[in-house]
């Protein structure tokens, strides 16, 4: 590992785009299926990984929601957090905000406090023996109805003290966000932060709905507000935060190549942008992996990569104490790391 990398790794980092389902590496996704009898339609661990070869955001979710097949059990949902709260932990990330999204797993049975307590199992279990901080966020599907979503917020009620947030995914065009006006009033009534993916297909149109209909604390990718110079500003004055995935973007072809990628833009136009794996195991690449390829194709000096990570703290839902520690320990790392071999 080159010492750049090493820096990169051992660098304190905030993760705050990142959905548990996407994070079901192959080899768990066979052993879960195979725990529950649940055939696949890939013959080998190899053939699924070779099958993530995806276009667009619609043909990637096909191959997300068939992954989200096998899990079935407390032990299957306590078992995929588990498994990327140790990974995560081991790359540098000591702040993680994770995406649930249940509606996947309910509406073919599976009950809600089987998903529910399945992840808050692990995630306790890793706050104790990874001293990781981490904070859930329940996501809602934007294909289906306000209706099915506002039953979704009615569902998890009981879970609402160990709820962070609630946001939003799933296939972006034609389901704008105003579409879920009254979801996010009644989110935030029930005293939830709030955030949504706008932006990463679709138009700059639909981040300015999240920010002046909805009013969401957080937009998820939001690349698409460079199209709309106004919203930059707005974004950029209000420091509402972007969480950006650009191994992902790259992946499901919302860019052409990284090097086009609007990160370093976004960076000096002011904006508090963040940077995730959105899905890891499905674009091969975790939160470290991002920040150190995004460094190669867009050019940022060491200096943008702490920058990055500091916006991850304070685009995080984190007490003022907690926040303080966080950048505390980033800073004293940076100025402490030893770049002889
Ligand atoms: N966009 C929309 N929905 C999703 C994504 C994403 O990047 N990842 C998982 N669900
Ligand atoms: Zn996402």
């Amino acid at each position: 590992m080159s010492r750049l990398a090493e820096f990169v790794r051992g660098l304190s980092k905030a993760e705050l785009h990142l959905h548990l389902e996407g994070s079901l590496e192959p080899e768990l996704l066979f052993q879960l299926a195979s725990r529950n009898k649940y055939p696949l339609a890939w013959s080998s661990v190899e053939a699924l990984r070779a099958a993530y070869e995806f276009s667009s955001l619609q043909s990637f979710l096909a191959l997300y929601y068939a992954g989200c097949e096998v899990l079935r059990t407390e032990q299957d949902f306590y078992d995929m957090t588990h498994a990327y709260l140790q990974r995560a932990h081991a790359d540098g990330v000591i702040r993680t905000e994770v995406f649930i999204g249940p509606q996947s797993f309910t509406t073919r049975g599976v009950s809600i406090a089987t998903v529910m307590d399945g992840v808050i199992g692990a995630i306790d279990n890793a706050s104790r023996t990874f001293g990781i901080s981490v904070g859930l966020i329940v996501s809602a599907q934007r294909h289906r109805t306000e209706a099915d979503a506002l039953d979704l917020l009615d569902q998890v009620r009981p879970w609402s003290h160990r709820i962070l947030a609630i946001g939003m995914g799933g296939a972006e065009v034609g389901n704008p966000p105003s579409k879920f006006a009254n979801f996010y009033r009644a989110s935030k009534a029930a005293g939830f932060r709030t955030t949504i993916h706008a932006g990463e297909e679709g138009p700059a149109a639909y981040v300015r709905e999240a920010v002046e209909l909805l009013g969401v604390d957080r937009i998820d990718h939001g690349i698409a507000c460079m199209d709309d110079p106004d919203l930059v500003h707005l974004l950029a004055d209000r420091g509402i935060p972007l969480t950006v995935c650009p191994v992902s973007n790259l992946r499901l072809k919302v860019v052409k190549s990284l090097e086009v990628h609007p990160l370093a833009r976004m960076l000096q136009a002011g904006l508090l942008v963040t940077v995730n794996s959105d899905d890891p195991a499905y674009f091969g690449a975790y939160a470290s992996d991002n920040l150190l390829a995004c460094r190669d194709a867009l050019d940022l000096s060491t200096q943008d990569l702490v920058i990055l990570s500091r916006n991850g703290f304070n685009a995080a839902f984190l007490s003022t104490d907690a926040r303080a520690a966080s950048l505390k320990r980033l800073d004293d790392y940076v100025r402490t790391f030893d770049w002889s071999e």
